[in-house]
């Protein structure tokens, strides 16, 4: 028989609900804390900014949630992604290891980021909400945003990060042609933006100062609430979608994964793939599960696990998190959906009760699987996902040097075809490997509540 590449789902193989791991956790998550009474938070903190179901969907007890018949006929669009066996990437890395990679670049916006865009606008809309204002780093999440409310009718403002912003035009056409109005961030448009513009007139930005900026923005109109594209519960939910897809498509084709690995930003493309295996994992068997992170924003491997802010200018709640410190900012490598202070709270706890790992690579390593797996596998891949990439590489060249086979599943977030300034910077030899100094960690950890 020929070898089989691509493991497909039918239209009426998109799951219909999404796995929440809440009630499976031992010990449960500390409460986030209002940021101005420091007491757990209360539902009522969150309404100026987000609808009741979402509310309710981040802190449920319930092991699964219902996905919405018009989320999912607009899932059907692109879902179910395909999971594909990359046969010659295996050959060139002469490995006895099998690799799958689950590929959520065949969405509108090319990225995981519409699972959770498409349901946050269906729910925001059901609650009467006009308008929805969100951050964005690479653009990724601003253009998934951007879709969203363009298809259920409704306005989006977007705080793009500045650096993004200039690198890549593109993305925010994108955002302009889905009808989304894009400010580059820090902007003169919030309190918020103005303060650190007047501190720091060439900021370069982050998605901690563009969060500020959005919160500002929603909390400060009836119409309008916001919307974040990682971190939170709820947003890991809607990505569990990715990995019960995968469980089903590695059922066809008659393996279990060893390792899972996704990159890791805020959490959600990791959370996505990983949280459907978590349960088996708490019990004590299941794949390894693997976030992979940048050196040059260590979140996970290098941060400490604190209550911090989700922002800069500390509107957000408190959150118990793995985190660098919410005045960080991290230095404008070129993967911009890795560069955020903070961590899913949730994947944190995972990472603190052992459940998960993570581990963080310099960046040309990473261009170098990137382009690797482009000329091999022929998809060009986003920066981002490319972390993971590099690690699926590793653990296949590992499992050649100890002469053992080894299922390796990793999640390719995104493509690469709007980051092409990136790919150029590197082939020409203009990237540099940076890693964050021990005592940049310490200043900015020292800034912590
Ligand atoms: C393609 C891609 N992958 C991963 C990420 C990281 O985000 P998260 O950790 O929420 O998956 C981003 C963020 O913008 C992204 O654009």
């Amino acid at each position: 028989m020929s070898e089989i590449t691509k493991f497909l789902l039918r239209d009426n193989q998109i799951p219909s609900s999404w796995i929440n791991v809440l009630p499976l956790l031992p010990k449960p998550m500390e409460p986030p804390l209002h940021p101005g009474t420091r007491q757990p938070l209360s539902p009522d903190d969150l309404r100026p900014i987000f609808p009741d179901s979402l509310i309710e969907q981040e802190f449920s007890p319930k092991r699964e949630i219902d996905i919405p018949g018009e989320v999912l006929d607009i899932y059907r669009l692109w879902r179910p992604t395909p999971l594909f066996r990359a046969y010659r990437l295996e050959r060139a890395l002469d490995t006895p290891a099998h690799i799958y990679y689950k590929y959520e670049g065949t969405s509108p916006a090319g990225s995981h980021k519409p699972n959770t865009a498409i349901a946050q606008a269906w729910y925001n809309k059901q609650a009467g909400i006009r308008r929805l204002a969100t951050e964005t780093g690479a653009g990724q999440w601003g253009s998934a945003l951007a879709l969203a409310c363009n298809l259920f009718g409704m306005e989006c403002t977007v705080y793009m990060v500045k650096v993004s912003y200039q690198q890549k035009p593109y993305r925010r056409i994108m955002m302009n042609a889905w009808g989304a109005q894009v400010f580059a961030s820090p902007s003169e448009k919030t309190q918020s933006g103005r303060d650190v513009l007047a501190e720091f007139p060439d900021s370069p930005g982050s998605l901690g100062i563009a969060i500020s900026e959005a919160v500002e923005d929603a909390a400060g109109s009836r119409d309008t609430n916001y919307s974040l594209g990682s971190v939170l519960n709820h947003v890991m939910l809607h990505q569990t979608v990715i990995g019960q897809e995968a469980q089903e498509q590695m059922r066809l084709a008659g393996e279990e994964p060893d390792v899972v690995i996704g990159c890791f930003g805020g959490g959600s493309n990791f959370g996505g793939i990983a949280l459907p295996y978590v349960e088996q994992k708490l019990k004590g068997s299941g794949p390894r599960l693997l976030a992979v992170e940048p050196a040059a924003c260590p979140t996970l491997t290098k941060g400490v696990f604190a209550y911090d802010f989700g922002d800069v200018a500390k509107l957000t709640p408190l959150i118990k998190m793995f985190t660098l410190g919410h005045d960080f900012v991290p230095p404008g490598i070129h993967a911009g959906g890795l560069r955020y202070h903070g961590a899913s709270p949730l994947a944190s706890h995972l990472l603190e009760l052992g459940a998960i790992e993570a581990q963080s690579y310099r960046q040309l390593p990473v261009f170098e699987a990137a382009l690797q797996f482009a000329r091999i596998e022929g998809i060009l891949p986003a920066p981002e996902s490319a972390h993971a990439i590099r690690a699926a590489v590793d653990e296949a060249i590992a499992a050649r040097e100890e002469g053992k086979t080894r299922n390796i599943l990793f999640c390719l977030s995104g493509h690469g075809n709007f980051d092409l300034t990136s790919y150029e910077n590197y082939m020409e030899g203009k990237l540099h490997d940076y890693e964050l100094p021990a005592q940049e960690i310490s200043r900015a950890i020292a800034a912590l509540p």
